[in-house]
């Protein structure tokens, strides 16, 4: 069979895993690379000993090439609509990073691009293949800790000039918020676990006085969300925070509780302290910590047996909108239903 091309728009840091995973999965090669400089882009397919690999410093080149079939954006934030739009209408499957669009406007021209053009999506919320996230969904699938009420997860990544993406980071228009930016894992991650429909989000933000790290946006919020089964879901997040990187989860149910790799259950007849469980955890910024290749064998999967990611587009819209409701209500300092 032939490989499926993959071409990717964007040569920064997050490009390099995914020319890494496409290049590793035995059904794809990565067939193009589009960087506003094509000497970059082909010094990145070098880089990466890609002979057969196109550069290209304009999108709709790329996209006219028939042997691309997954198009990969990994741009900044505020590019992925227009790209996206450009890619599905040229009937390209879409791995699209997040966030996948930085207002209710573009995230429905997105979707009903990617709808009209029935073409396969996958939205980069990579922790869902962290093996702490899926240790996690199997406990709850199991009953392990009944039903949930209550459900934290939380973002803390203290980032500064020294982080790669950091000068366009700090920028409204091109960032859009912290939740947006970054913190969208977690709110992904309270989704995940919680596993039912979010109606209403409250949220306060805030910058430090100084603001030192100049921040066109608060970078710190806190989020609490309601679901439609009544549990409350709370969402801490700052990138402007100074501390290593901690993602934390916390979950309680009518039967016990889970705090990040740590599980107490009524289940298990005379425990008396928390039973931890060693695998690897989200507890990195790295890119290369993260597990960007099971992400792309799963997409894979989906394309080759023609099924729909649990995390594409119109999945993680909700996600998305739940980061636009934090917007608007610590704006507003008002409750926001859902959906918007
Ligand atoms: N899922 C994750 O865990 C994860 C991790 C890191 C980054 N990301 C996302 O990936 C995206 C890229 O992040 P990054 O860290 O690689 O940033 P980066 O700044 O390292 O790379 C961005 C790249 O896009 C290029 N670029 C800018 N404008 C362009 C244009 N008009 N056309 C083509 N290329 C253009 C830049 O030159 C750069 O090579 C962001 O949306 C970010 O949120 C996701």
């Amino acid at each position: 069979m032939e490989k499926l091309g993959v071409g990717i728009i964007g040569t920064g840091w997050v490009s390099g895993e995914y020319i890494r995973a496409f290049e590793a999965n035995p059904h794809t090669e990565v067939v193009g690379l589009v960087s506003r400089d094509k000497a970059r882009a082909k010094a990145k397919a070098e880089a990466f000993n890609m002979p057969r690999c196109r550069a290209y410093d304009r999108v709709d080149e790329m996209l006219a090439d028939p042997s691309v079939q997954i198009v990969v954006i990994c741009t900044p934030n505020h590019l992925h609509v227009a790209q996206g739009i450009a890619a599905a209408q040229a009937g390209k499957n879409l791995v699209i990073e997040k966030p996948v669009a930085l207002d209710l406007e573009g995230l429905r021209g997105l979707q009903a691009a990617v709808r009209s053009a029935k073409v396969k999506t996958v939205v980069g919320f990579v922790l869902r293949w962290n093996p702490l996230f899926e240790m996690i969904k199997g406990f709850l699938k199991d009953g392990l800790v009944g039903n949930l009420f209550l459900a934290e997860v939380d973002y803390y990544h203290g980032v500064g000039p020294w982080y790669a993406q950091y000068a366009w980071n700090i920028k409204k228009d091109m960032a859009g918020s912290d939740l947006l930016t970054a913190g969208c894992h977690a709110v992904d991650g309270l989704r995940w676990f919680v596993g039912a429909q979010p109606v209403e989000v409250f949220a306060y933000g805030n910058v430090s006085r100084e603001n030192p790290l100049h921040y066109e946006y608060e970078p710190n919020s806190l989020t609490l969300v309601k679901f439609e089964d009544g549990t409350m879901g709370k969402v801490g997040c700052s990138v402007e925070c100074v501390q290593p990187y901690i993602f934390n989860i916390a979950l309680f149910g009518d039967q016990g509780t889970i705090r990040n790799n740590k599980v107490f259950s009524k289940h298990w007849k005379g425990q008396k302290e928390w039973a931890t469980f060693p695998t690897v955890m989200p507890d990195s910024g790295d890119v290369s910590h993260h597990p960007f290749s099971d992400e792309v064998q799963h997409f894979v999967d989906c394309i080759l047996n023609d099924r729909e990611s649990h995390a594409n587009l119109d999945d993680a819209a909700v996600t998305h909108e739940i980061c636009f409701a934090s917007q608007i209500s610590a704006r507003e300092n008002r409750p926001v239903k859902l959906p918007l």
